[in-house]
């Protein structure tokens, strides 16, 4: 805790190499050795057995489910306020058997975080979405994608997809396609005004364009789901937030979809049928769409002639990041409305960085030059975490917090929490993107928020993710303020977080 309160102060030059904080990888770990000898305080603990970790009883059969069972104490709660209380009740790591068998350790600490980081070697390993998995054993030929797969058939096919899906070079490649999309949802949002200005329930508009700017780097062509009469869009949405819902159930459940189809889980293939059905379609499309050479090949033609992935495998994975980046660029987006709404003094900082910028100025590289938008994006993302932990899975034994803690154990790094500890961030309460930008971000721990994950494993497409976002915030800002709003904005966990009240927001026309 020592090394991070000296970095809060300002005092200490801990990082030999300083790279942008949301793209952290195993290089950064060069901050280790320097951390005040946390290794000597913790050495007379160093052989605690995980099984003295403290954490909540288990009991027979049940495990911790207690907790949130009715009568339990965190029945009905927040999951992230359960979360909050376990640590509260607890402290910095706790051990929480959830069900009988599946066992995960909590952890609160960014220090500790970096004892994950630095164990986890080039395979690491993630033990969520059992159903997902479960749905590609029984539906989908047993071929995984990303989010399931692990060892070498994970390392081959994020290898794979590297380059066309992770590079700037990639998410350059798509700037101008998804400025056509970010144009046709400001022109949407300027007819859904009433005659204040006022969008009310904005959110279902916002999933909307996130899923017409994923679906065009995906599949090659406009799906056409801002269309008010697509009602496929509309129940491929819904059908995310279905399966995002249960897969936050599936946590606190006994995982008897294992062995048989509960309802749960064929509701979960019901929501999993729409998905793929539609990408199916969609993908069946991209790959007959005609090109001349190798340069014109589009995302779905390019993996499946130039990889050595099968086309069942370039599915899964294309269908999969269909999925995936809907609700998570989507709440990344409301919360960043959100914090332009809650903070004018900053909505006007990045309203003059970007309110020159021309459309071929974004062709041409102009995101990479905006540093305050983006240092606005990551501190909304401490403030919002899209996604409220990292997990992991240990593939061999180390020591955590001075605890051993074999391979094979299921470990949530807390990063949403730490993110707003004031023994490790400066003034935690105050929205403050120049904490991120030189020379301030020098002052503040690197792995206090990591908002796409770190290292081999973290988000693959987190420079998409944040060019769909700044691309429709800088056509909004050009073209509208966003009035003030005077209430903070309810989060509450589905998996992701996600705004607990319908958005609302007045854009008024700029004067030019
Ligand atoms: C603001 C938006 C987003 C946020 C905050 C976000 C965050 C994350 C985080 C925290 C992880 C886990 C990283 C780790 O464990 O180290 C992750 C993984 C992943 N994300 Fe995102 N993400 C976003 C958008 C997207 C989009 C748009 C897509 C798809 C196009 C996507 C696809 C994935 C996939 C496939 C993985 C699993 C990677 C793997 O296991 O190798 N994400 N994301």
């Amino acid at each position: 805790m020592k090394a991070v309160r000296n970095f809060v102060a300002g005092g200490q030059k801990i990082l030999s190499r300083h790279g942008h904080s949301d793209s952290l990888s195993l290089h950064d770990l060069k901050i280790v050795p320097e951390l005040p000898n946390l290794s000597k305080q913790m050495a007379h603990m160093a052989s605690n057995p995980t099984s003295s970790i403290p954490g909540p009883a288990s009991l027979p059969l049940i495990g911790a489910l207690w907790q949130y069972l009715p009568g339990g104490r965190f029945y009905g709660l927040d999951f992230n306020e359960s979360v909050r209380r376990l640590q509260s009740l607890y402290g910095d790591i706790v051990r929480e058997e959830i069900v009988p068998g599946f066992t995960v350790i909590r952890l609160y600490n960014p220090e500790h975080f970096v004892d994950v980081y630095k164990a986890e070697g080039d395979l690491p390993t993630r033990a969520l979405f059992g159903m997902l998995k479960r749905y590609n054993q029984l539906y989908n030929q047993d071929v995984q994608g990303l989010l399931t797969s692990q060892g070498q058939a994970w390392q081959q096919m994020r290898r794979e997809i590297q380059q066309e899906i992770s590079s700037p070079r990639a998410a350059r490649a798509y700037v101008k396609n998804q400025m056509s999309v970010a144009d046709e949802f400001l022109e949407r949002l300027t007819g859904l005004r009433d005659e204040d200005g006022t969008v009310t329930d904005f959110l279902p508009e916002i999933y909307k364009y996130v899923t017409e700017a994923i679906g065009i780097v995906c599949f090659d062509g406009r799906l056409g789901v801002m269309d008010p009469d697509n009602t496929e869009g509309q129940q491929f949405i819904e059908a995310v937030s279905t399966s995002l819902t249960l897969t936050q159930k599936e946590l606190s459940s006994i995982p008897l979809y294992k062995i048989i189809n509960t309802s749960m889980f064929n509701k979960y293939c019901r929501a999993m049928n729409t998905i793929k059905n539609l990408s199916e379609k969609y993908m069946d499309a991209a790959f007959k769409r005609p090109f001349e050479d190798d340069d014109s090949l589009n995302l779905v033609q390019h993996l499946t002639y130039k990889s050595k992935l099968s086309y069942r495998e370039v599915f899964t994975f294309l269908s999969e990041i269909f999925f995936g980046g809907i609700d998570s660029t989507g709440h990344c987006l409301a919360f960043s409305l959100h914090a332009l709404s809650r903070h004018p003094e900053v909505q006007e900082k990045v309203y003059d960085e970007i309110k020159s910028l021309s459309p071929r100025d974004i062709n041409n590289g102009a995101l990479d030059h905006t540093s305050y938008l983006r240092a606005f994006l990551k501190e909304t993302l401490r403030m919002y975490p899209v996604a409220p932990g990292l997990g992991r899975t240990t593939s061999k034994a180390t020591t955590i917090a001075g605890y051993h803690i074999p391979a094979q154990t299921n470990i949530v790094l807390h990063y949403d929490m730490a993110g707003k500890n004031g023994q490790y961030i400066a003034e935690p309460d105050s929205f403050k993107p120049e904490r991120w930008l030189r020379p301030n971000k020098t002052n503040t721990f690197p792995y206090i928020t990591v908002p796409f994950g770190f290292g081999p494993r973290s988000c693959p497409a987190r420079r998409l993710a944040s060019q769909e976002v700044s691309l429709i915030l800088i056509k909004i800002l050009q073209r509208f303020e966003i009035a003030e709003s005077k209430t903070d904005l309810p989060i509450k966990m589905q998996f992701l977080n996600a705004p607990a009240e319908p958005l609302s927001y007045t854009f008024k026309e700029r004067q030019t």
